[in-house]
């Protein structure tokens, strides 16, 4: 099946993804120039487009680590269980950490991660996000570098997924009703 027609609308092309990866990385190589330790820490699995493109614009010595965090066991609400299923692989005493994520919704997620970070010793934890959805806010979070606000949708592509699928669509869109109502029945 073509992956096209799972999707009702698009609603951030991958022209506009480019520009926002441009944008972030622009302002992350300028806010971290005076730091030596950045860690940039995707949280897999839907980080992996975007923290590929966003790094290559980031131009400053960075270590790249990743973490495993399960919020959501398919479906498309959050279950508000947080689970590291992998942890990262380094110390982060001392260290600058940018968190890399598709996209912040509950809060839920980031608000357990950057606690936990900060109570290993971290120096500093911020979050970059592709797709801000603040209308689904539960813990109040602010993410310091956001590439878009968007409405209350269920969106896939560019690392979100749908069951883990879509993942692999080249930008983001809001996936069609019947193809997710069946789940939630
Ligand atoms: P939070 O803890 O609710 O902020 O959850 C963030 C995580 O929920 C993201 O990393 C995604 O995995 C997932 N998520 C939230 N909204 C969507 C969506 O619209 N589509 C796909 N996944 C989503």
């Amino acid at each position: 099946m073509n992956l096209d027609k799972a999707i009702e609308k698009v609603l951030v092309s991958a022209d506009e993804i480019n520009e926002i990866c441009k944008r972030l990385g622009k302002q992350i190589t300028e806010d971290y120039k005076d730091s030596d330790n950045l860690i940039l820490l995707g949280l897999l699995n839907g980080c992996i487009p975007f923290m590929s493109d966003l790094m290559r614009y980031v131009d400053l010595p960075v270590q790249l680590e990743f973490m495993d965090v399960s919020s959501y066991k398919g479906g498309i609400s959050s279950s508000g269980d947080i689970k590291i299923l992998m942890d990262i692989n380094t110390s982060v005493v001392d260290r600058d950490i940018l968190i890399c994520e598709d996209i912040v919704d509950t809060g839920k997620t980031l608000n357990v991660v950057a606690k936990l970070l900060l109570h290993r010793g971290a120096k500093s934890v911020e979050v970059v996000t592709l797709l801000d959805k603040p209308e689904g806010r539960v813990i109040p979070f602010e993410p310091k570098y956001i590439g878009v606000t968007i409405p209350k949708y269920f969106v896939v592509g560019y690392g979100l997924d749908f069951n883990e699928l879509y993942r692999n669509l080249p930008y983001v869109g809001v996936l069609k009703e019947h193809y997710y109502m069946k789940d939630e029945e």
